[in-house]
């Protein structure tokens, strides 16, 4: 029996669960029932990522401790995961002992294998914050390939890892202003000691082939880069013991984590850690995103193997999750929160739908909402539930027939398939087991049409028969409930309820079930209400003021609008097109926005008009908006128009709105799909 220790990544504990997440934990979780029904030892394992300067600023963002906000989240992540049917074995936080004690543990190992070096490091200073700039706080151009708008510490187009420092043109996402660089005792662990044997292991079958072909460029004739590891305080994280004042960067403890988390169970079960993480026989499955990939294949296995411990025996590497063809957004509400998913839809369709869309490769998925619906209904209630309910209702009082009817085969069939669709589980290939699956149930729903229980009924004479094709039905099934157990328990448990012979092993469905007791049919699962998904995106959809004005109005035969803004204010004289010509109006999105301390009225924003280009602008619309509430949003602004120095600052153009002033002002935004830098005409 194999004993298998798997992870998924540890959410941050300052958001809450989506969609997005739900792919890797409805991946995870369905590769380790697989792994258990299968009849392997295994165990899951996740926790809170809890440090760090996110976590720090939302805390104080709503007045209370960090401690406070973790235990809060925590609280959350949990009814999440726990409604979509994950089943952690054990659920802790980075912020425990256990975690500090095998962080103090791996440090005094890198210590003693001489990789840790130390270095004043010109690191960035947000000063109006007075804080040092932790590297996600900083965005700017990927020093290696270019690329605009990247986090401080990796560039999520190239893969590269920098300090924040090498970032061109940075500025502070706590306070959109340019930070400036001061000087700092930084701890780096030197991970190129270990070059050969990180590139052997990259290479060893550990990765996917993509991930493993990406790294390889990574070893070749360079050395590997030096990992800065530590934050001078204050910093929501663990204190270096060794170096007072400075604490372990989240990415150090995070993935100790997996270890802390896996003592607490260990000691929950009186089981010896070391048969799990100090055990070449013991197996190590992570499962994460392709955006921290480089933490898990290179740092990752450096400090596990200078410290001694299991190393991974697979990495799982995901893509991302688009929604309908695009990235997931708050305004067009594609941005579903997994609380949100659960008002309104059965988490049984997503596990399914994930399913049927995940293979072993590091590809992006779509969520499609169409197909979401069409083969959720087409394949679960259509071609398996109906099984069941065409069937079960014959046989509540007789029980399935005493010795198993001849089928023409179709349940020999249905056994010997199972190597095939355990060997896709295995691999992580669940669409292909998902096809393999419904490509049986396309089988079994011919034999119960032509041989129609529903007419043998009629017949008192064909009592026999009648049982004997329930029993068919009831028994092909249950092989496909059994098959489907990793990624509908629920379905499993609600057919082991009706046979009245609990799902409990992947063999089960070697042996037909005979002579059992059929209980009342139950519903299994209902149809995908259509509306209730387009409600689900409705809810989600950020309040957009401007489009639910437009919804009454269509719903309205005459408007009736006010003359009164026109007497207000009459319309210009006339100009000609050349006039009109001369105004560039552009689409901008706005990157920051803050407010003017010594003006009343004025928020400042920086506007982008795509690709590096950006503009200061003083806009008086104070009274209206919020500040926090305008970022992200698209805006129209007059792009041509000659700077103007104000006491603040210089306004490099104006954002066009309408309204007579204070509160009343409204921004104009465009229609859906406008991109910054399109001119207005
Ligand atoms: O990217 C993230 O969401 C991190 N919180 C994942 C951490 S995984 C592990 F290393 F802890
Ligand atoms: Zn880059």
């Amino acid at each position: 029996m194999r004993q298998i220790l798997v992870t998924s990544a540890l959410p941050y504990a300052n958001g809450p669960i989506h969609l997005g997440h739900l792919v890797e934990y409805l991946q995870t979780d369905i590769w380790v029932r697989f792994q258990k029904l299968y009849g392997n030892r295994c165990i899951y394992i996740c926790a809170d990522d809890t440090h760090g300067t996110a976590i720090t600023i939302r805390a104080q963002h709503e007045g209370r401790s960090e401690e406070e906000l973790i235990a809060q989240v925590s609280q959350e992540h949990l009814a999440d995961f726990g409604g979509f049917g994950i089943a952690f074995d054990h659920y802790g936080s980075t912020n425990s002992e256990e975690t500090r004690q095998y962080c103090h543990e791996i440090w005094q190992a890198l210590r003693d294998a001489d990789m840790v070096a130390e270095r004043d490091i010109e690191q960035l200073y947000d000063v109006e914050k007075q804080s040092f700039l932790a590297d996600r706080f900083v965005r700017g151009t990927c020093p290696k390939c270019g690329a605009k708008n990247q986090p401080g510490d990796n560039c999520g187009s190239c893969g590269e890892t920098y300090s924040p420092s090498d970032l061109i043109d940075p500025v502070s996402a706590l306070s959109g202003t340019t930070p400036e660089i001061r000087s700092a005792k930084h701890l780096f662990v030197e991970i190129e000691k270990l070059h050969g044997f990180l590139d052997e292991w990259t290479q060893s079958g550990t990765l996917p082939s993509e991930s493993a072909n990406y790294l390889k460029g990574f070893f070749l004739n360079q050395a590997l880069r030096d990992w800065d590891i530590s934050r001078p305080g204050p910093y929501f994280g663990f204190e270096i013991p060794d170096s007072p004042g400075n604490y372990w960067y989240v990415w150090f403890d995070a993935p100790i984590g997996y270890i802390g988390t896996s003592k607490q169970w260990c000691d929950l079960h009186g089981e010896n850690f070391d048969d799990w993480w100090r055990n070449p026989e013991s197996e190590i499955h992570h499962f994460i995103g392709k955006d921290i990939q480089y933490f898990h294949t290179l740092f990752w296995p450096a400090m596990l193997k200078t410290a001694g411990f299991t190393l991974p025996t697979k990495v799982h590497i995901h893509g991302f999750l688009t929604v309908d063809g695009a990235k997931m957004s708050k305004s067009t509400g594609t941005f579903v929160r997994a609380s949100k998913y659960l008002e309104h839809l059965d988490p049984a369709f997503l596990r399914y739908y994930y399913a049927s869309k995940l293979n072993s490769k590091v590809e992006d998925i779509d969520l499609n909402l169409e197909e979401f619906v069409a083969r959720v209904n087409s394949d679960l209630v259509g071609k398996v539930v109906n099984l069941a309910s065409r069937s079960a209702k014959f046989v509540a009082e007789s029980g399935l027939s005493a010795t198993y009817p001849d089928d023409g085969g179709l349940f020999e069939k249905f056994a010997a398939e199972g190597g095939a669709i355990a060997a896709s589980y295995e691999a992580g290939d669940f669409s292909k087991a998902m096809r393999a699956i419904l490509d049986l149930a396309d089988l079994s729903n011919p034999y119960v049409e032509t041989n129609a229980p529903w007419e043998l009924r009629k017949d008192p004479e064909k009592a026999q028969q009648l049982q004997d094709v329930c029993t068919v039905a009831l028994n092909l099934f249950r092989q496909l409930a059994i098959y489907l157990s990793p990624v509908l328990p629920d379905l499993a448990e609600k057919a082991g309820a009706l046979l009245n012979d609990p799902i409990t092993s992947w063999e089960q469905a070697k042996t037909p079930l005979v002579g059992t007791p059929v209980a009342k049919f139950q519903h299994m699962l209902q149809r995908v209400d259509p509306k209730k998904v387009e409600a689900m995106i409705e809810e989600s959809r950020e309040e957009a003021p401007d489009t639910q004005v437009v919804a009454e109005v269509s719903g309205t035969a005459a408007v009736d609008d006010s003359d009164q803004p026109l007497k207000d204010e009459p319309i210009a004289p006339e100009i000609t097109i050349d006039d009109f010509a001369k105004l560039d109006l552009r689409v901008a999105r706005v990157i920051t926005a803050n407010e003017v301390p010594e003006a009343r009225k004025l928020v400042q924003l920086t506007l982008s008009l795509g690709g590096d280009e950006r503009r200061n602008v003083f806009a008086g619309i104070k009274a209206a908006y919020e500040p926090e509430a305008l970022v992200g949003r698209l805006v129209v602004m007059v792009a041509n128009l000659a700077p103007r120095t104000m006491k603040f600052g210089v306004s490099e153009g104006m954002v066009i709105a309408s309204g007579p002033g204070g509160d009343d002002i409204y921004l104009l935004s465009p229609d859906d799909g406008a991109q910054p830098g399109q001119r207005v005409r």
